[in-house]
């Protein structure tokens, strides 16, 4: 499994022979303009929630690769009517095996609401399982008691958590966070994108060393191999 960061929320994950990508927000992050759109292969986009930082070129996307749009039954619902039908809904707690891997949608504590005002249903977090390897993707969420039921029951590899505070959880939250779900392999996002969200970068990744745990920042384009 290769997960490689395109920035803020926006991750694409390798698997073989099948592309995942989640939350793609490219075109409008300064931070990311170094990415070409045009070369990202997505056959499946998973969306977390609706806000526009999530959500932002996933049409173009979708459309370009005839993809898969998998989210909440809300959101998929929007995609279709902006013409794009191609979706699979889910709901909190649902399991989807889509035989190269399989996808859980999780609770996140957060908002949703799609960029035209459209209600975006309830946000979540998805857990991506393949090749015998669980990567747990938060989405924009805060620290939460619900985290603790992934890891009693699952074993995560690594896990994908917001860090850039305001919105989400903070560093020290996600640092919890990744007690509760008894992962130490964190990957920060939704960090720096914008004023609201800047992060010491050094802090950060010294307060999960003392506690040791490892939080890699990954720079965007760059990738992590599991
Ligand atoms: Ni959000
Ligand atoms: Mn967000």
């Amino acid at each position: 499994m290769k997960i490689t960061f395109y920035g803020h929320a926006c991750f694409g994950v390798e698997l073989d022979g099948v592309s995942l990508l989640i939350d793609p927000f490219i075109t409008p992050n300064k931070l990311a303009e170094g990415i070409d759109i045009n070369a990202i292969k997505a056959d499946y986009i998973l969306i977390t929630h609706g806000h526009e930082d999530h959500v932002a070129d996933a049409l173009f996307l979708a459309q370009k690769n005839d993809a898969t749009i998998v989210s909440n039954f809300e959101i998929v619902s929007w995609f279709a009517e902006k013409g794009h039908v191609k979706g699979h809904p889910m709901n909190h707690g649902g399991n989807k095996n889509f035989g190269d891997f399989s996808v859980k949608y999780v609770n996140a504590v957060h908002s949703s609401v799609l960029p035209d005002g459209t209600y975006g249903g309830n946000p979540g977090g998805f857990l991506v399982k393949a090749n015998g390897k669980c990567v747990y993707f938060a989405g924009d969420t805060a620290l939460n008691y619900d985290m603790k039921l992934i890891g009693d029951f699952e074993q995560l590899d690594a896990a994908v958590l917001p860090i850039g505070d305001n919105f989400t959880m903070g560093i020290e939250d996600a640092c919890i966070a990744s007690e509760f779900i008894q992962c130490d392999k964190i990957i920060g996002m939704h960090f720096n994108t914008f004023p609201y969200i800047e992060i010491d970068s050094e802090y950060a990744v010294e307060y999960f060393r003392k506690r040791e745990r490892e939080l890699i920042l990954l720079t965007i384009g760059d990738n992590l191999k599991l």
